[in-house]
């Protein structure tokens, strides 16, 4: 039977998740995406290099892996030619890509629609990466979307995008919008059907031969994060599709009883971008030195990130959503230094001691931290590549975050490159 791992993010996005599915994917034989969009992005060091995925899988630098975009995704074919180029460029040019032609796909107006929703939300903005993600489901679930399968079916492509052009236009027109033109757009979709029709398939078929085959190791490569999880999520401030384990089986096509083993990719602190609440988030100089030397500004947009201690209550909250086994804690060297640490264990809301993140975000902005305090460490982390040579208080740290979460830590990060990993888990180094 194949070995599967599911890799998720369990925070605000930007744990560090392309470069420990990187770490796996060197080994995997199959990387997989099954939501999100180019609203991710994934950065992989490798080689002295610094290389910037958003929809493509993790797994493109190796030749010998397959890498999936999943039906659960929403592709954006003119971001992913842009994406493919970007890497020929750089010299990756042996790969294997397919793409599910079930798969929704973004339209031009979608990142137009995206924009005008965020201006009319007047002072209230989500803070969207304006890829067009939430129009692009918004639009699947109301069944007016286009896949990708139907750049493989001229007349019929062109019979979709003819209803969805009059209608988008009448969207675009109230919104003081430029209107787009059929031809104009078929021509073009019909162009990138050329470069990215041959690898449109059934993925779903592709992934269960895999399953099935005893030697094979599947990875499933989670974008964003657990709490800006549609559902779970600190709502309206999320993204729009559920960056969880939960996930995988609708976005992969595959049954639930496949899912056995998922790693949640947590930073030693925490990050944010765009808007919404953040208990644990500090405005002192300890954030600027976190973010300078986590060179915290987002991949994508280039934004800098908002930064805080770690957050116990949303690692527990998520673990149990998402069925956690083990930790991947990232960028756990930036914390050297720092004469000392913190923890937030539950939060204190309207005089409340509360374990769990409230639903509405209303109470959630009202939420104070409660901390432990730890002592800090001085030690440089980056070249220790055994866990037993970490300094007594990083491994304190470490312990304390087991205990909170109830979840070990398998894996530790410390620093961008490949070979600056722990792995902590026999499960994990097995795989
Ligand atoms: P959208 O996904 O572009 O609709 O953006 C919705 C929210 O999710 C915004 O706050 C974005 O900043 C955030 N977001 C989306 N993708 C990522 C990501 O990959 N990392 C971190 N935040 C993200």
């Amino acid at each position: 039977m194949s070995q599967r791992l599911v890799v998720i993010g369990s925070q605000w996005g930007d744990e560090g998740k392309g470069k420990i599915t990187d770490y796996f994917a060197c080994k995997a034989d199959m990387v997989v995406r099954y939501q999100g969009g180019n609203n991710a992005g994934h950065s992989v060091m490798f080689n002295g290099h610094k290389y910037s995925l958003q929809s493509i899988p993790s797994g493109i630098f190796n030749p010998a892996t397959v890498n999936v975009m999943g039906n659960g995704m929403v592709v954006n074919p003119v971001s992913v030619v842009a994406e493919l180029q970007k890497l020929h460029d750089q010299g990756i040019t042996d790969y294997q890509l397919y793409i599910s032609d079930r798969a929704a796909m973004v339209m031009p107006w979608h990142s137009d629609l995206d924009g005008a929703y965020e201006c009319l939300k007047g002072g209230k903005l989500i803070g969207t990466t304006k890829k067009g993600i939430g129009p692009a489901y918004s639009d699947k679930y109301s069944r007016v979307g286009l896949r990708m399968g139907d750049l493989l079916e001229p007349d019929y492509f062109a019979e979709r995008l003819k209803a969805a052009v009059e209608v988008k236009n009448r969207e675009l027109e109230m919104l003081g919008l430029p209107a787009y033109d059929f031809d104009k757009v078929f021509a073009q979709y019909m162009e990138l059907a050329k470069i990215l029709g041959p690898k449109i398939t059934d993925t779903s078929a592709l992934i269960n031969r895999y399953l099935r085959e005893a030697d094979k190791k599947i990875l499933f490569e989670g974008a964003q994060g657990m709490m800006l999880c549609i559902d779970h999520g600190t709502y309206p401030y999320v993204t729009s599709s559920t960056p969880s384990s939960a996930s995988v089986p609708v976005g992969a096509g595959i049954s639930p009883k496949w899912i056995d083993n998922v790693l949640g990719v947590a930073k030693a602190y925490c990050t944010r971008v765009g808007e919404g609440p953040f208990p644990t988030e500090l405005h002192d100089e300890t954030a600027h030195e976190i973010r300078e030397r986590g060179h915290e500004y987002g991949t994508v947009t280039g934004r800098p990130r908002r930064i805080g201690w770690f957050d116990g209550v949303v690692a527990r909250y998520t673990s149990r959503l998402a069925g956690i086994d083990n930790w991947a804690l990232m960028l756990f060297d930036v914390l050297s230094g720092l004469d000392k640490v913190k923890i937030c264990t539950h939060y204190e809301l309207d005089g409340e001691i509360i374990d769990t993140p409230p639903a509405t975000i209303s109470k959630f902005a009202r939420c104070n931290p409660v901390y432990i305090e730890l002592d800090g460490w001085k030690e440089d982390l980056t070249q220790i590549k055994d866990y037993n040579d970490l300094p007594e208080a990083a491994k304190a740290y470490i312990r304390k975050i087991e205990e909170i979460t109830e979840v070990p830590v398998g894996v530790i990060s410390v620093g961008p490159d490949r070979t600056q990993t722990i792995i902590v888990s026999e499960k994990l180094r097995n795989f």
